[in-house]
């Protein structure tokens, strides 16, 4: 029987060379007005290079309003056209295709940037973990945002990728529409699933409009919300089930989408996204400092990090959360299973992917078509020529210590567990290949 792993994956209007996607993961590589580095550019022909049939990029925001964090590079207007297809002409040097998130952050905005104070969202209410505050979207700022959306697709089809994905996952801003936890809007837009779910839709059928329909357009989304997993949210409401969740992908593939990427979690990070080992409390000690300006409980977090008993305690809850280390693996398999039996299009599931056994039997059993991986990637450039040589798994895989996620918004994106290196020094020198070759050679 030919090995699932390496058989090419046909989309409606892409075919990639395998059946693994390197998952959405960067870091503040680029330049605060959003125009990209040659950085960005090594990060990602780092995974070319290592085998993936397909990048999708990290977030790309269509609008500096939706921006999660500076120094990621945008797609806000047409300027950045020429970057990026660089991004895409150096990726597929290696027989790789490229996709780009279209994002918008909506409320969830570790650190703001200058230019707008306050998010924009469904609704009035800060988010609970961060208490990053916002006020809800008016019909002319939803108009624009959906215009945004269309003119990312249009630009990212301009400068040569191969398709875009819409960033409706993780508690962004597509996440706080469709989520009955976090929509709390009396127009057309709240209330019943129908009407959550208007905002995502009426993107899709903005972006089919301005591209056509032979672009390749895929979602990301939350497929079970979990939105009170935390001890300390228990309050909120649980958000959405996987049974509505695929109930939207269904509309969604009706109005023009030719991929589902199933994720978790009405937020980022979500103790099941990026599932942890460990939730390493010291280093968010210190960089979460980068936050404390950004939201109404970030004092409050960082004081916890640093206390030695209260850091541990808030560790214990956010493990407690989320699931032991050894179900990592796969976690997100059921809730994609269950989204490919309700559409006709291609499913991808991310969430801890690391040995080719694992992924092939997943791909076998039909519970999705192709594999995300972001972390053990990291860990491991080159896992998929590994994989292609005969390794079940590598050698020194990801222990999802989650070092690499509390390091992002204060140092390069990279791996920082040292227990994988022979030393600090090896380890702080591979973090800094991203910047070889540097930008002016
Ligand atoms: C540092 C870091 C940054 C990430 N950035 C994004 C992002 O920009 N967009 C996104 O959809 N997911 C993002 N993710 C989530 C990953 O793409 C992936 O879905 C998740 O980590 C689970 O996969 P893994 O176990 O293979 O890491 C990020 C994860 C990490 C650790
Ligand atoms: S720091 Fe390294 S080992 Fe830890 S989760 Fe990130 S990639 Fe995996």
């Amino acid at each position: 029987m030919p090995d699932a792993i390496f058989q090419p994956l046909t989309f409606k209007n892409l075919t990639v060379k395998n059946r693994v996607f390197r998952s959405n993961i960067a870091g503040r590589l680029d330049n605060y007005d959003g125009s990209g580095n040659q950085a960005r550019i090594n990060w990602e022909v780092k995974f070319a290079k290592g085998g993936v049939g397909a990048i999708i990029s990290s977030f790309v925001p269509v609008l500096i309003h939706g921006r999660i964090m500076p120094n990621y590079a945008t797609i806000d207007s047409d300027d950045k056209i020429p970057f990026w297809r660089a991004v895409g002409k150096a990726v597929h040097a290696f027989d790789c295709k490229y996709i780009m998130q279209l994002s918008h952050g909506g409320r969830q905005r570790d650190v703001p940037g200058i230019e707008f104070p306050i998010g924009l969202s469904s609704t009035d209410r800060k988010d609970p973990l961060h208490g990053f505050e916002c006020k809800a979207m008016t019909p002319a700022d939803i108009k624009e945002t959906v215009a945004a959306f269309a003119e990312g697709a249009r630009r990212a089809r301009e400068a040569g990728l191969d398709g875009v994905e819409l960033h409706g996952a993780n508690g962004y801003l597509i996440t706080q529409f469709l989520s009955s936890a976090i929509n709390d809007r009396k127009d057309e837009y709240g209330g019943p699933l129908e009407n959550r779910a208007r905002f995502v839709v009426d993107i899709v059928k903005a972006i089919r409009a301005r591209v056509g329909s032979d672009f390749h357009l895929q979602m990301k989304i939350s497929a079970t919300e979990f939105n009170n997993a935390l001890l300390f949210l228990r309050h909120e409401l649980p958000g959405n089930t996987v049974t509505e969740s695929a109930q939207v992908c269904r509309w969604l593939v009706d109005a023009g989408v030719d991929s589902i990427h199933v994720s978790t979690g009405s937020s980022f990070p979500h103790p099941r996204n990026p599932a942890g080992s460990d939730l390493p409390v010291d280093v968010l000690a210190q960089t979460y400092e980068q936050m404390i300006s950004s939201g109404m409980e970030t004092l409050r977090n960082f004081l916890l990090f640093r206390g030695g008993l209260t850091g541990d305690l808030f560790r214990k809850q956010w493990l407690d959360a989320g699931v032991p280390a050894d179900q990592i693996e796969g976690l997100t398999l059921p809730d994609a299973r269950a989204i490919k039996q309700a559409v006709t299009v291609p499913v991808i599931c991310t969430g801890g992917f690391q040995t080719a056994s694992i992924i092939r039997a997943a791909i076998d059993r039909g519970d999705c078509d192709a594999v995300s991986i972001a972390r053990p990637l990291v860990a491991n450039n080159d896992l998929v020529n590994q994989f292609a040589a005969g390794r079940d798994k590598a050698d020194k895989p990801c222990t999802y210590c989650n070092k690499c996620l509390v390091h992002v918004v204060e140092h390069p994106i990279g791996c920082y567990e040292e227990s994988r290196f022979a030393s600090r020094e090896e380890m702080l020198a591979e973090v800094m290949t991203v910047f070889h070759p540097p930008a002016f050679s």
